[in-house]
């Protein structure tokens, strides 16, 4: 299997077009690497790709990745594209996607019926694409030789479908939040990718227990670090995630071999490579992802 992250910024990327924090300035300076929006591409042969998440900056990750370009007139290598929540970040890059190359559209009924009730979706010719519902915990082939599962894990609707605050439950479990696992049809680990994650339940961390890799939610690094940085009035729960230092400790005790963050919000400080959080992190066996990078588990 092979495995690159596409983008490794939470919603907004780095840096965000309207922050002038440390991170997106150093970014902008070009002191630190600049990262484009949440998304994976996995591959059992290395010549038809998965898409995990399109992301609003699906077409720039396409231009960067060769494994990604077309081999032929009309042509992708992008086989299928899977979404693991309706989340902007996770969802704007289909649009980008509407040239009428074929591809498959997985996710869960409940995040396809988002998708069906926001009417732009339709620009997706379904001559095309073709949009195939998965339910939680059932393989499927999102390319070939490559199979994939689905998975509950605690979250909240996306940012549009909110309604009231009084009701807003931002860690329920059920198919608006998921998670994937992926292995090889030929053998080998099996990998998890979960980009958004609002708190460790029991039966994830048996899920996750001994795994080779898993790619985890990394959007902040301390709960109220958007507040205390006057970068905005949520903290990571409200926005359903887990905060790194919660994860760091969630996952000490599961032996997991390889701990890579994703889907990391501009503010949080361990983007900052010379900074002491990037070093708490990695100190406790973690990885902070960058666009591009390539894990062969
Ligand atoms: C999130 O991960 O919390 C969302 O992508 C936020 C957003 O929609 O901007
Ligand atoms: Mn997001
Ligand atoms: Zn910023």
């Amino acid at each position: 299997m092979r495995l690159k992250v596409l983008g490794a910024a939470a919603g907004g990327g780095l840096p965000q077009w309207n922050c002038g924090c440390a991170n997106c300035n150093a970014a902008r300076a070009g002191r630190i690497p600049a990262l484009t929006q949440s998304s994976i591409c996995v591959s059992a042969d290395g010549e038809s790709w998965a898409v995990i998440n399109a992301s609003p900056d699906i077409r720039a990750q396409i231009a960067a990745t060769p494994e990604l370009h077309p081999r032929a007139l009309r042509h992708s290598p992008i086989a299928s594209v899977l979404v693991t929540n309706g989340d902007i970040d996770h969802v704007a890059g289909l649009l980008i996607l509407r040239e009428k190359t074929a591809f498959d559209l997985f996710a869960t009924p409940a995040i396809h019926a988002v998708l069906a009730d926001n009417p732009i979706f339709g620009a997706l010719d379904p001559a095309a694409v073709a949009r195939r519902t998965v339910a939680l915990e059932r393989p499927f082939s999102p390319a070939p030789g490559l199979s994939a599962r689905l998975f509950a894990v605690p979250g909240k609707v996306p940012l549009y479908l909110e309604g009231e605050e009084e009701r807003l439950v931002t860690d329920a479990e059920g198919e608006q939040t998921v998670g994937v696992a992926l292995r090889a049809e030929a053998g080998g680990p099996e990998v998890f990718y979960i980009p958004g994650c609002a708190r460790m339940t029991p039966a994830l961390a048996e899920r996750l227990r001994g795994a080779a890799l898993v790619l985890f939610d990394g959007t902040v690094w301390e709960d109220d670090e958007m507040p205390r940085a006057g970068a905005g009035a949520k903290t990571g729960k409200r926005m359903g995630h887990m905060s790194m230092r919660e994860s760091i400790a969630a996952f000490a005790p599961l032996g997991v071999a390889r701990k890579v963050f994703v889907h990391i919000n501009n503010t949080n400080p361990a983007l900052d490579p010379a900074s002491p959080e990037r070093a708490e992190a990695e100190a406790a066996g973690w990885t902070i992802a960058h666009d591009g990078m390539e894990l062969a588990p």
